[in-house]
């Protein structure tokens, strides 16, 4: 029998009217059934939300970062569970679901320990005897939207940030991880996180993810996803804080000077790995002319050697996609691509086994007007680009219209500091691939990769209001701009 999940609303754990079926995506095998959640369940959790705001906004910071503690030891405990659970769900290596696992539990310590800070700052006033400083307040109710592709870490950057914060929660997981989600919130609830809260509606974006969007009790909204559904947010939002973070385009440029089979490794890893789909992942190789035909072999001789299966299975390197569309999103990508003149080096076809998988794929000869070079593809499916020097290869990589990760290879420490300068990008690896952000940094990108930096301090000014006040001690009146 399959298992039916429910939402955690109010503290209790609640049905709505219908419920949709999740499998894995590797075997087929159902996951379990979970609830179809609604407006009028998202109105519910709006409300367990604002009716537990006071209480938990005045809970001194620290005393919430003492949960948050709780909640960090928790996910340790049940890390290898939890891992498992994203395996089954999404479909990525066991490897990474552990490291997925383990950013949550890095941003959980780390935000605990914000609750002991939460700087404000202070300012001479121009006038004597009158103070001048910010505090910081929580926004009120936040409704955060998730993706499938970090199930756990990414909720996580949002949640702890919102929660230390002193702010209420609405968290409307991805539809392709439910179970993720719910073993998150069972772990919070555990470690004692007050009802109401955190609250959880499972459910489609279209309509519950947008009511929470529209409400106007929900003060600000935090998004991971695709870029048009960002898109759509902004417009639906109305006057509330909105944070966006959306797609990649993300290119590693190799220089011909570079370590190349640290490039081979830093393509693979970025390219490859959780199968292409992160937001991160790095779908454009822009290659120095000199070095491109040695590359290209380094780089074809690697992606025969991976393997595609389960990935619970350890000699799995490459996992399924998440699920039937995306198979075929990258499908139809692989077609595109020859279309357009690219030359197919390795990979371009669905293997014929059970599950949505696609072999890793790499294109050449690629040029930028392409659409295979400039659209998300959010699969394994990696596009390389000839460069006549660094120049040209920093243009290429600003030649598309998102701006999150970026990376170079190269010994020179001239091209190093160019590209850093020059790429227009959120983020700019030198000799590493174009994912790997560690919690204690902000992330986010430029362009149409989104508005906002998360995680590290930023992640605090993503969750926060800064009030501003002036306390006059002088006892008369004082005029700004206006007496000595
Ligand atoms: C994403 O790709 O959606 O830097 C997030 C990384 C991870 C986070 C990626 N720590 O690849």
């Amino acid at each position: 029998m399959v298992q039916v999940y429910k939402m955690y609303i109010n503290g209790e754990w609640v049905s709505s009217k219908e419920t949709f079926t999740r499998v894995n995506p590797a075997t087929l095998e159902k996951i379990g059934e979970f609830q179809k959640g609604n407006e009028k369940d998202i109105n519910k959790a709006i409300d367990a939300a604002e009716d537990a705001f006071e209480k938990w906004s005045e809970t001194p910071a620290p005393k919430r970062g003492e949960l948050l503690f709780k909640v960090g030891q928790l996910l340790k405990e049940n890390k290898e569970e939890l891992a498992k659970t994203i395996t089954k769900e999404m479909g990525k290596v066991l490897v990474e679901a552990r490291g997925d696992v383990q950013e949550a539990i890095d941003m959980t310590f780390l935000m605990a320990g914000e609750g002991r800070r939460l700087f404000g700052k202070t300012t001479p006033s121009e006038l004597k005897d009158k103070f001048a400083m910010t505090i910081r307040r929580p926004i009120g109710i936040v409704g955060l939207i998730t993706p499938w592709n970090f199930p756990i870490a990414i909720p996580s950057w949002k949640i702890m940030a919102a929660l230390i914060c002193g702010n209420t929660i609405v968290f409307k997981p991805s539809s392709d991880t439910p179970l993720c989600a719910i073993k998150f919130v069972e772990i919070l609830e555990k470690a004692g996180i007050p009802k109401g809260v955190i609250n959880l509606v499972t459910g489609p974006g279209s309509t519950a993810g947008m009511s929470l969007v529209r409400n106007k009790k929900v003060r600000a909204i935090s998004f991971t996803g695709h870029r048009d559904t960002g898109e759509e947010i902004l417009k639906t939002a109305g006057i509330k804080r909105v944070s966006l973070e959306l797609g990649g385009k993300n290119p590693i440029i190799i220089m011909d000077d570079a370590d190349l089979s640290l490039a081979v490794d830093g393509v693979i890893w970025g390219g490859y790995g959780t199968t292409g789909q992160r937001c991160t992942a790095a779908s454009r190789v822009i290659v120095h002319e000199k070095i491109k035909n040695k590359f290209e072999k380094m780089l074809v001789e690697r992606i025969k050697k991976l393997r595609i299966g389960n990935g619970l299975d350890n000699a799995t390197d490459v996992g399924p996609l998440v699920n039937q569309a995306a198979q075929e999103k990258s499908k139809s990508y692989a077609e595109i691509g020859l279309k357009e003149g690219a030359k197919l080096l390795i990979g371009g076809h669905i293997p014929k086994m059970k599950g949505y998988f696609f072999e890793p794929t790499l294109f050449t000869d690629c040029s930028i007007k392409m659409r295979i070079a400039q659209e998300e593809i959010f699969g394994p499916i990696v596009s390389l680009i000839e460069a006549k020097d660094l120049d040209d290869a920093i243009e290429i990589a600003n030649s598309v219209e998102y701006g999150l990760s970026s990376s170079i290879y190269t010994n020179n420490i001239r091209n190093a500091f160019k590209a850093i300068e020059k790429l227009k990008a959120g983020i700019t690896y030198v000799n590493a691939s174009t994912i790997g952000a560690e919690v204690h940094l902000p992330f986010g990108g430029v362009k149409q990769s989104g508005t906002t930096r998360e995680a590290g301090w930023t992640a605090i000014e993503e969750f926060s209001e800064l009030k501003t006040v002036y306390v006059d001690y002088s006892g008369k009146l004082q005029r700004a701009q206006i007496d000595d």
